[in-house]
């Protein structure tokens, strides 16, 4: 695994989130109770940003679109695509159940640092 530095150490704030380029991906990396998390801006089912998803007290993050829900630790899906109502699940069908793309993280020499390995889309 390589680990690149994106941001200055303190750079996200509490509740705070900013996207980096890496490799020519959007990175999302956002702030949680102490914590920073890594993870590909574009949701699995149909590829939006996930900036503006809602960050739920278990930590998972919600997307925008049609409230998929992934875990912030793993990127596991724990709700696929239920919105809207009746559409919802012809939507979820249009793909098939993906995890969101999960990066290590690490607070090091001043900086935040993701970690990309030879598998990762980045
Ligand atoms: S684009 Fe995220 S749930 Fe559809």
């Amino acid at each position: 695994m390589n680990w690149v530095r994106v941001l200055d150490e303190g750079a996200l704030s509490a509740g705070e989130r900013q996207v980096v380029e890496v490799r020519e991906h959007k990175i999302l990396l956002l702030e949680h109770e102490g914590r920073v998390y890594a993870m590909l801006n574009a949701c699995p089912h149909m590829g939006v940003s996930l900036k503006r998803g809602k960050v739920t007290e278990d930590g998972d993050i919600v997307c925008p679109f049609h409230h998929s829900v992934f875990s912030l630790e793993t990127g596991a899906v724990k709700t696929w695509a239920p919105w809207p109502p009746v559409v919802g699940k012809l939507l979820g069908a249009v793909k098939p159940e993906n995890p969101l793309h999960i990066f290590p993280t690490k607070v090091e020499d001043g900086g935040i640092w993701i970690g990309v390995g030879i598998d990762d889309a980045v």
